[in-house]
């Protein structure tokens, strides 16, 4: 059910969970002062109870009291992403932050989303929790409609169009003197260099396996359709079946072809990619391959490691 933004605004600050567009992808909202309505995200998404949330403001202000150390360098970063796909996991102040929104850990992840209309409710409703609204392990939803597939047509959702990036905002973590990036997302490493002075490295676990993982929600399955992904970087061989390519691109052989956009333009992929991935569903496609024959750096390494978690 779509919602006004004053409905929605009402629902929040009344412990209710709202889905909410962002200029990534859309979010399952909660206010930061209703634990119940942060348990029933959980519920909502079947998410493992030890997968943290991001906790989302409206500015760097609203952020900078639960932190317990600032440092020069998150202020830097701080001015130059925020509003914007960056996500920075931080020490925080104790007892400020519900133990369910942060699983139990000492660190919260903190966003400032761009989208105007979630600017509009943080500023109304305060801080809200919001993870991609999309049952666990499935693909993000970057449309409203998405979000009613996944949690049926009487769910509340703001709608806010198609989301401009497309894929989940970057993640940063502060170890041993620099950051690194703990999950793949809409910024890439070379654009944090441009402020940091280094490129902060793409680290996907723990050196040491016995640890927890850096980013929980990593361990798990995810972004998935129910189709078989077959990726190749040579798939015009293959025939009779269908392929998600490049509309630059002819793909002999193959009966269908759906279209990232241009082989030159890594946003397009981005914005189309979990679209692309909810329609085989919608079809009750069974297989599909991928032309992955794309550069492996910038945006490109974000959509890669996607359709890698997709295809698994
Ligand atoms: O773009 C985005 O980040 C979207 C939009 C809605 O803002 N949100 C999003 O949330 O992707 P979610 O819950 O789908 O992914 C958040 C990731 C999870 O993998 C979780 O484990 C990690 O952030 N995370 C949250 N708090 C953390 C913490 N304290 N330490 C390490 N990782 C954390
Ligand atoms: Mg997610």
């Amino acid at each position: 059910m779509f919602v006004s933004l004053e409905e929605a605004q009402h629902l929040l600050s009344t412990g209710h969970v709202v889905g909410v567009p962002t200029e990534t992808v859309y979010g399952l909202a909660a206010s930061l002062k209703h634990p119940e309505a942060i348990d029933q995200i959980f519920k909502l998404k079947g998410r493992p109870a030890n997968n943290p949330l991001i906790i989302h403001a409206a500015n760097n202000q609203a952020i900078l009291p639960y932190i317990q150390t600032l440092s020069q360098e998150f202020l830097s970063l701080a001015d130059s992403f925020w509003p914007g796909p960056m996500t920075i996991v931080t020490n925080i102040v104790e007892n400020q932050i519900p133990e369910i929104a942060r699983a139990g850990l000492p660190t919260a992840a903190f966003r400032v989303p761009a989208h105007p209309l979630t600017q509009e409710l943080l500023h109304a409703v305060g801080p809200l929790v919001m993870p991609s609204a999309n049952i666990s392990g499935r693909p993000s939803s970057t449309k409203a409609s998405h979000v009613e597939t996944d949690f049926g047509k009487a769910f509340p959702v703001l709608d806010g169009g198609a989301c401009q990036r497309g894929v989940e905002s970057t993640i940063l973590f502060h170890s041993k003197g620099c950051f690194q990036i703990i999950r793949q997302g809409a910024l890439t490493a070379e654009d944090f260099g441009c402020v940091l002075g280094y490129n902060p490295e793409i680290v996907a676990k723990n050196v040491n396996s016995q640890e927890a993982p850096l980013c929980p929600g990593q361990q798990y399955r995810h972004y998935a359709p129910k189709a078989r992904l077959i990726l190749s970087t040579k798939p015009s061989q293959e025939t009779g079946t269908l392929i998600i390519g490049f509309s630059d691109r002819r793909y002999p052989g193959f009966s269908r072809c759906l279209s990232f956009g241009l082989s030159t333009k890594p946003h397009d992929a981005a914005q189309n990619l979990y679209s692309l991935l909810r329609l085989l569903d919608e079809e009750d496609i069974a297989e599909a391959w991928i032309d992955i024959d794309f550069p492996k750096n910038g945006l490109w390494t974000t959509i890669f490691e996607r359709l890698e978690r997709a295809s698994q």
